[in-house]
């Protein structure tokens, strides 16, 4: 019975709304094979027979709604994307900052769609090597899925995550774990989140975690800096401005926005100058 399921356009179209109406992100007719592709083994993990009664299963179960969204989002990511973006907070606003907050010696900085942690521990790597003593940093992740929030706590990462990773910096602040042949711990260690490279609990200890959704505003205080990179992509024009709305009264003023080099602000620079590299700024 399951090798015929098909995702039909009028379940599709449910799945459409239901993603826009929850996440902001918007999904065009050439996702369709990429929503039966990514819900397929919740179907036959539930042993539902169609995506149309998977739809109604999850509208009625707000486990099974997360579990929904979180095979539906994309989550790729990697520690120190974006080089250039990198190079230009340590050149420039970093500098900035400390001029700025000299008195309180605090930074607060907020990755607004962390996936499985890489950015906001990037952030915090960063700051151990460029933050002068005596400097408090508060960093915070967020996700709207709670599936990449989990592996954004466990923090061990394959090679892939820190493929980019200047190599100095992976010796520092990561343990290689090492696995037998298939993949197992080696004997003798205890079980693993999944093997690959563990990042120090000093560096774990920097960052809070937690789920936000994007489109909500964000109660606790003002940020620094918002790395919000590499998920606007996914929104049209509407859902984009609420949530750069959003990000804008979450920024002190003066503060930096980063989207990721691909993502353009669609006239919203009225309210945020861009400066360059995908950084802008909330002018007051
Ligand atoms: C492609 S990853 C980008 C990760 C990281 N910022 C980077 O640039 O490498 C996009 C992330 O955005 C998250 N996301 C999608 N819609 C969201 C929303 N409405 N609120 C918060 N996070 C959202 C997804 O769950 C996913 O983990």
């Amino acid at each position: 019975m399951f090798e015929q399921q098909v995702l039909r356009p009028e379940e599709f179209a449910l799945f459409k709304k239901l993603m826009y109406e929850r996440t902001g992100i918007f999904l065009n007719e050439t996702k369709l094979a990429l929503v039966a592709n990514r819900l397929r083994a919740r179907l036959r993990l539930l042993k539902l027979p169609s995506y149309r009664a998977y739809y109604e299963y999850a509208r009625g179960h707000e486990d099974e709604l997360t579990a929904c969204i979180d095979a539906i989002t994309t989550n790729e990511t990697y520690f120190f994307r974006e080089p250039r973006q990198w190079a230009y907070f340590e050149t420039d606003m970093l500098p900035a900052l400390l001029r700025r907050n000299a008195k309180t010696k605090t930074l607060r900085i907020w990755s607004a769609a962390c996936s499985t942690g890489e950015e906001p521990y990037s952030v915090a790597i960063f700051l151990k090597e460029h933050l002068p003593p005596g400097w408090r940093p508060e960093i915070t992740g967020s996700d709207i899925n709670s599936e990449v929030l989990a592996r954004a706590k466990a923090a061990v990462y394959r090679p892939y995550a820190v493929a980019k990773t200047d190599p100095a910096l992976v010796r520092k602040y990561f343990t290689e774990e090492k696995t037998d042949p298939e993949g197992r711990p080696a004997a003798g260690s205890e079980p693993r989140a999944a093997e690959g490279y563990r990042l120090s609990a000093a560096v774990r200890a920097m960052v809070r975690l937690e789920p936000h959704n994007l489109l909500k505003k964000k109660p606790s205080g003002k940020f620094d800096v918002i790395l919000c990179r590499n998920v606007l992509i996914y929104f049209n024009d509407e859902s984009k401005r609420r949530v750069l709305a959003n990000l804008y009264d979450a920024l002190t003023p003066g503060g930096y926005l980063l989207l990721g080099a691909a993502e353009g602000m669609l006239g919203m620079n009225l309210i945020f100058k861009p400066l360059r590299l995908s950084v802008y700024q909330r002018t007051e």
